[in-house]
């Protein structure tokens, strides 16, 4: 039973206000935060932000208001035993489609924090209730680390935003330390080719290495090894005009961004390209992914964890994987509901972080708990990235070698 719900504004770790709730229930306090993208979908669900000059506008007061005083009210007294139910219910109180009334923010913070007390009513750990109650087979994901950081999330760097490597190992433990002797190698590499400062590192701890454009970086990493798997996440949609891409200070159409895609795809070892294109473009990601049959073409800002857009892109076969991101839905039944689709579908789930982040280690529970392919949480250095590959380290040593209670 709900006996407390509560918010505050806490610093995120871009320095950016965000919100952390409590609910307290007879099993004790569950705390969540919710992080914030800077590369964000246009259709994703809409956070509060207060505006005027306190935090240069980006405060979270109205939102910590909205837990208080609304969200807070109406779920006292309630079992948790029902999340949905109660998810519902705060969708109900907000009245908006896009959450904008009471702010994703503040909804999500609720949100995760009743699930998790919902798994401590049935003195469970997260990702065995959310395996358990909702019919997920459980699965560690691999790590995809993002070791160089472009785009929105570094101040130069190429136009691609992120450069992942994705270490193929059984065990979880394992591609954790692959992916941090390589992060070591790249900055030695780096170093050694461009500089010290060059090993500065972006958003998501990944390095901003002075390179031209995508093909260096991609040899640089081949340089370490050139059978190491890699996905791309291009965010097109963040250097897309209207009519060109400038890639790399170069522009080009819809042709040949494809076809520059077909080149690197045929000499490097890249698997996946996520947001390869435009986020309204669902026909040309089809031609892609017609083009590309045996690559993982990745929806983020194309889907926003929204079953109406990834209706639209299974029918239109405009990709054949999805990142899912808890606060672009801003509600964990909804981000469970697009989970099952995207089983359905055939798809694989890239769970993912947001540039801004927490140490909140909820969405390493979420994707063992839902059973993703894969996981995506930054470089593995900085608290708020490693928060979450540590935690899944703890869930391996669980599941592997029944170290619990
Ligand atoms: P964001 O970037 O969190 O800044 O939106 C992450 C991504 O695009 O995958
Ligand atoms: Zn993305």
């Amino acid at each position: 039973m709900i006996k407390k719900v509560f918010g505050r504004e806490i610093i995120d770790s871009r320095g950016n206000p965000t919100i952390e709730a409590s609910v307290i229930t007879d099993k004790g306090e569950f705390v969540s935060s919710v992080p914030s993208g800077a590369s964000t979908g246009a259709s994703e669900m809409v956070e509060l932000r207060d505006g005027g000059e306190r935090f240069m506008g980006k405060g979270v007061l109205s939102a910590v208001e909205n837990v208080n005083n609304k969200i807070g009210p109406a779920l006292i007294n309630q079992r948790t035993d029902d999340p949905f139910f109660i998810d519902k219910k705060i969708r109900e109180l907000d009245g908006t489609k896009d959450k904008s009334n009471l702010g994703s923010n503040a909804i999500l913070s609720v949100s995760m924090s009743v699930f998790r007390a919902a798994a401590a009513e049935k003195n469970l750990t997260l990702y065995d209730y959310l395996s358990k109650n909702f019919s997920f087979e459980k699965r560690i994901p691999r790590p995809c680390f993002n070791i160089v950081n472009g785009g929105a999330h570094s101040g130069g760097g190429v136009s691609f935003q992120e450069f992942m490597i994705v270490p193929q190992k059984e065990k979880f433990s394992k591609n954790l330390q692959e992916g941090v002797e390589f992060y070591h190698k790249l900055k030695k590499i780096i170093t050694e080719k461009y500089g010290k400062s060059s090993t500065n590192i972006g958003d998501e701890g990944g390095f901003v290495p002075n390179a031209k454009d995508a093909k260096e970086v991609l040899t640089l990493l081949h340089d370490i090894n050139k059978n190491l798997p890699i996905i791309i996440d291009v965010a097109a949609s963040e250097f897309y005009s209207g009519e060109k891409y400038t890639v790399d200070g170069v522009k080009k159409d819809r042709d040949e961004i494809i076809l520059m895609y077909q080149e690197i795809v045929d000499s490097f070892s890249v698997i996946g390209i996520e947001d390869p294109l435009y986020e309204e473009d669902f026909e040309g990601w089809s031609e892609l992914s017609l083009r590309l049959k045996d690559i993982l073409i990745v929806g983020d800002d194309l889907l926003t964890t929204n079953i109406e857009r990834m209706k639209r892109a299974k029918k239109e076969s405009s990709c054949n994987a999805m990142i899912l991101k808890i606060n672009q839905i801003g509600s964990i039944s909804e981000a469970i509901l697009a989970a099952k689709e995207a089983k359905e579908y055939g798809w694989k789930i890239i769970v993912s972080h947001r540039s801004g982040e927490t140490c909140d280690d909820f969405i390493a529970d979420f994707a063992v708990g839902i059973g993703s392919e894969y996981i995506k949480s930054g470089a593995p250095v900085r608290g708020e990235r490693i928060a979450k590959y540590n935690r899944l380290l703890k869930i391996e040593d669980e599941i592997i070698n029944k170290n619990n209670n």
